[in-house]
């Protein structure tokens, strides 16, 4: 008891001086609709002790986990779940209470019994009930969401379950007869629950596609998560798919999830299809239509009926129209078709074996249907992105008979098939040297086996909403905003900044109080680029299933046209880190339009540009005409560095959690894959170890590094083993003679030692400096690490002062140093961001000098400079397919590192 006085009186005492209170705002205007949402938080070291802080919310219920750990044990990153409610407060505010370190304290859990969750769950199904619905998640067979229940006790969903088409060819001339077509449903492996679930309950279901019919083997593995919130009749939904199909006999030719609504006892005049079009439009339509007709059932009814309403009882009908409504069709039937991001088709029928009927289309749909009646309640499902992910589909059928469907294709049933095969048959390119000469012109790194889907992945959100009876195509309206624009809360970027928690190279907008004219200049030409970049993604149509979310490499100033077709010069596949440049300029503006940028570029990179299953697990793939299709395979595009702001400021995004876990299997790829097979002097011998294995410090060890520092800071299954990792690779780097400059040596997978190189067993000293090794991301990758941890070996960080120094110093400097110099090095502006790291770590002014000397004066192929024209130039009319605005001078390489430098000299010199 004593002991117990003793602590509440130090609380007290300590109460005031610990607590942090840390506003957060809306991305976009305060929302319309707050049907729950997950934000995450920085923390600085040593304030709040993990377990023994609690956290409150302004207002609303809060739910709060931690999401990182600093070494020291204090808080580093929490993840924090408010409830819906009716409207949402322009702001909050969250108070983390507690000592700063050494007084536990045993946090109340901030329970509101009459809005939180209630979990069940029995050995074969989860049952989640917000207190507006209840959803039911069964643990195996097919239905993946058994059912949908409101508060009023109505199902308005069951039965949601995936669904896959396939065949096995493409019949593009002639013989069809041979293809063989199967369709899959969902088969679940298991399903499990977030132990927590006070504020926001998580479904996690995990299966594969299974065949009905046919002998195909069961394929394309599936995560689905939902994400319940207390008091919210909305359930979000992340669906990712695995494919691991052969590119030449696996196409798919449909991928979706269908929800099937209970109608029966519903009139079919009561019976309500909304469908979303353009810019907040909505399709109404009842099954039977009573408006339009020869005979006028009177207004009210009209009226009712287009407002969704229960119409009057039929005794108030003009008796004209009620008597006759046996001769008035039932529309079954309705499919939106968005095959292109220009336009969708949408048609319905009364049956199948009837002809469809058109119905007049729109540009781009919102991606939402909603089935459902006046008295049966409904179901609204969108798709987020539907036309940016074209080609897409929205299904709703059988809405007259007793059991309706909505069924939103990920990927449409009526488009052509997906081909996932190689774009050239090889052209011959047999040995490596015929590879290494096709990348002399096409820029293309081809090789066979390599160029394969197998392993890729894509994730997609849905949305599914539940109603006691047909909502006013207003909120409908709302709710496609909501499902293409998920409310986001932020912190705002000085408080962000200030906790050091995601590095120390980026400074707030405007937090230079000495701003000169030069550094508006260079802020307005960040702000170009970022511009440039957005309008491009329009114009140029970078949409699809698979490439929303990429920008292309190259320009080909000749056809007024992004190098689309031009091997290496093709999609970007993030080379030199845009990713970073996008997020950085987010945290220092916290613009909503960056955030959704590098938000697509997240799902994109992580998952199409990388790799989940097979040898290359864990690596990523070089830029080309495919995003899978180039053969270096490399961490250096898959590395979670890109990933790491959206994963913190989402609050922990399961799903890119999966990402870093598999960018720490690339240790094991690099034994399968060797990086360097093509180009290694043939004299040096290798042959991969996981104890030996011979790596680039940038382009190959960074991103395992980046990913065990996010396993090290969330205390993930692995956390002990990568820090164990990273400490060693910190103590036994620094004896490599020349540091970093090293560039390649042999890295120990098993305990993370490094020992010198093949070529230099004696440790004398080697020199291997390549312009690539730190324009993807070991900077930053370092820096946290620095900042995370700083008992780090000094001679590590040393070593890697030293190689920011050498790399933009003059020859003779590193001649002086190493022996010999570097030899012609480019890319120098992208690296004047290492000379201002160590211009700021060694408070070095001349330095600091050297790096605005070499951000500004690099003047080689792929920079940018003060004396380009920075602005674009229209073409349209016959010299262009479309209207385009034109930026010849820029490559993505050169914008990338233009943009990531500018922010980390504008922070550090
Ligand atoms: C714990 O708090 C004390 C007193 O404020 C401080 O001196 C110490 O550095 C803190 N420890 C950590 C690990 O932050
Ligand atoms: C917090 O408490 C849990 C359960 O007691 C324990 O497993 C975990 O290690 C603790 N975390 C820290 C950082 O002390
Ligand atoms: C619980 O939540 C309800 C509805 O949001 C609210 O009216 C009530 O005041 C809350 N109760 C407590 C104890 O916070
Ligand atoms: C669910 O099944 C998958 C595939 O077999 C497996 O990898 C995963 O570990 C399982 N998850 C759980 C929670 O059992
Ligand atoms: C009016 O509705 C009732 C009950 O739904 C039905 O039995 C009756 O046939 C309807 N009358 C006409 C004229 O349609
Ligand atoms: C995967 O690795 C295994 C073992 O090295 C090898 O036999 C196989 O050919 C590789 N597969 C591909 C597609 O490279
Ligand atoms: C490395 O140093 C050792 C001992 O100083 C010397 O014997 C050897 O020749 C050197 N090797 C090379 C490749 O310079
Ligand atoms: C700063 O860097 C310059 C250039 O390398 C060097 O000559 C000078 O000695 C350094 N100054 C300090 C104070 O270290």
């Amino acid at each position: 008891m004593r002991g117990v006085a003793i602590g509440l009186l130090g609380l007290s005492q300590l109460a005031t001086s610990t607590d942090t209170a840390v506003k957060v705002k809306w991305l976009d205007d305060a929302p319309k609709i707050n049907s729950g949402t997950t934000f995450g938080l920085p923390w600085a070291r040593g304030k709040h002790l993990a377990n023994s802080t609690s956290f409150t919310a302004s207002s609303g219920e809060l739910q709060s986990w931690t999401t990182a750990f600093w070494p020291d044990g204090t808080i580093k990153w929490t993840g924090h779940a408010i409830s819906a409610s009716e409207s949402a407060s322009d702001e909050y505010t969250i108070t983390a209470s507690g000592p700063g370190n050494g007084t536990v304290r045993h946090s109340k859990r901030q329970t509101n019994n009459s809005s939180a969750i209630q979990v069940t769950e029995s050995s074969d199904a989860i049952s989640v009930n917000t207190g507006k619905i209840t959803a039911s998640f069964s643990k195996s067979g097919r239905a993946v969401v058994s059912s949908i229940k409101t508060s009023n006790g109505m199902i308005v969903g069951q039965n949601g379950h995936l669904i896959l088409k396939a065949q096995s060819g493409i019949a593009e001339e002639g013989d069809a007869s041979a293809i063989e077509y199967s369709s899959f449903v969902s088969k679940i492996y298991n399903a499990t629950v977030s132990e927590e679930s006070n504020v926001r309950a998580l479904v996690t279901v995990q299966g594969i596609h299974h065949a009905e019919a046919g002998s195909h083997k069961d394929w394309l593995p599936f995560t689905l998560r939902f994400y319940l919130y207390a008091n919210s009749d909305a359930i979000r939904t992340v669906h990712t798919i695995v494919y691991d199909g052969n590119a030449r006999s696996d196409f798919i030719s449909g991928l979706g999830i269908r929800f099937n609504v209970p109608l029966s006892g519903e009139e079919l005049f009561d019976r309500h299809v909304r469908i979303a079009g353009t810019d907040g439009g909505i399709l109404h339509e009842a099954v039977q239509g009573i408006t339009g007709l020869r005979r006028d059932p009177g207004e009210a009814v009209r009226t009712a009926q287009y407002n969704g309403e229960k119409t009057p009882a039929n005794s108030t009908w003009d008796t004209k129209t009620s008597t006759r409504l046996q001769w008035i069709p039932a529309w079954n039937d309705y499919r939106l078709t968005q095959l292109s991001p220009d336009g969708f088709n949408i048609k319905k029928r009364t049956k199948e074996g009837q002809s469809w009927v058109k119905i007049p289309g729109g540009t781009r749909s919102g991606g939402l249907a909603y089935l459902g009646g006046a008295a049966s309640g409904g179901l609204a499902v969108g798709l987020r992105d539907f036309w940016k992910k074209y080609p897409t589909s929205l299904d709703v059928a059988n809405a007259a008979t007793d059991e309706g469907s909505i069924t939103v294709w990920l990927y449409s049933p009526s488009a052509e098939p997906m081909d996932l095969r190689p774009y050239h048959d090889g052209l011959g390119e047999d040995t490596y040297a015929k590879q290494l000469d096709a990348l002399e012109i096409t820029y293309e790194d081809y090789e066979d086996r390599y160029n394969i889907p197998y392993g890729i992945a894509r994730t997609n959100e849905i949305f599914i909403y539940a109603f006691d009876s047909t909502p006013l195509a207003e909120t409908l309206s709302t709710l496609t905003d909501h499902t293409n624009q998920p409310p986001v809360l932020v912190a705002n970027s000085d408080y962000i900044k200030e906790t050091r928690a995601l590095g120390s190279y980026w400074n707030v907008r405007g937090a230079v109080s000495n701003s000169s004219t030069d550094t508006a200049t260079v802020e307005s030409h960040i702000d170009f680029l970022i511009e440039f970049y957005i309008t491009q993604i329009e114009q140029r149509r970078w949409y699809g299933f698979w490439d929303h979310g990429d920008i292309m490499h190259g320009y080909d100033t000749d056809r007024h046209q992004w190098k689309y077709d031009v091997g290496g010069y093709a999609w970007d596949n993030s080379e030199l880190s845009p990713d970073l440049f996008f997020w950085n300029q987010f945290l220092r503006t916290g613009r909503a339009d960056v955030y959704r940028l590098a938000e697509a570029q997240v799902r994109h990179g992580g998952e199409v540009d990388s790799y989940h299953l097979g040898n290359f697990t864990g690596l990523g793939t070089r830029h080309g005409v495919q995003h899978w299709g180039d053969s270096a395979k490399q961490v250096r595009i898959s590395t979670p560095v890109y990933r790491k702001t959206f994963y913190y400021l989402s609050g922990g995004d399961e799903r890119t959690g999966d990402l870093v876990h598999e960018a720490l299997k690339a240790e094991q790829a690099f034994v399968l894959v060797d990086a360097r097979r093509k180009v290694r002097d043939p004299s040096v011998i290798y042959k991969p170890d996981p104890t030996a294995l011979y790596l680039n410090f940038g382009t190959d060890w960074a991103g395992v590094a980046a990913a065990q520092l996010l396993e090290w800071e969330r205390r993930g299954p692995r956390w002990k083993e990568a820090r164990g990792k990273l400490i060693e690779t910190a103590r036994t780097f620094p004896k490599l003679k020349f540091g970093f400059v090293t560039g390649e040596a042999l890295y120990n997978s098993e305990d993370g030692s490094w020992a010198p190189p093949p070529t230099d067993p004696n440790n004398n000293g080697t020199v291997t400096v390549s312009h690539l090794s730190a324009v993807f991301g070991v900077l930053e990758t370092l820096d946290q690490l620095f900042e995370h941890d700083p008992e780090i070996s000094q001679g590590f960080v040393d070593a890697w002062l030293d190689y920011c120094y050498y790399y933009g110093a003059s020859k003779a400097e590193q001649k002086a140093r190493y022996g010999k110099d570097f030899g012609s090095l480019n890319l120098k502006q992208g690296h004047s961001r290492l000379t201002a790291y160590v211009a700021n770590k060694r408070n070095n002014a001349t330095l600091a000098q050297r790096a605005w000397n070499e951000f500004l004066n690099d003047n080689s192929a792929d920079e940018l400079s003060p004396g380009d024209p920075w602005a674009t130039v229209r073409f349209n009319g016959s010299e262009v397919l479309t209207p385009v605005d034109e930026a010849d001078w820029v490559t993505t390489n050169a914008a990338a590192l233009y943009g990531l430098a500018a922010i980390e000299l504008l922070a550090l010199a």
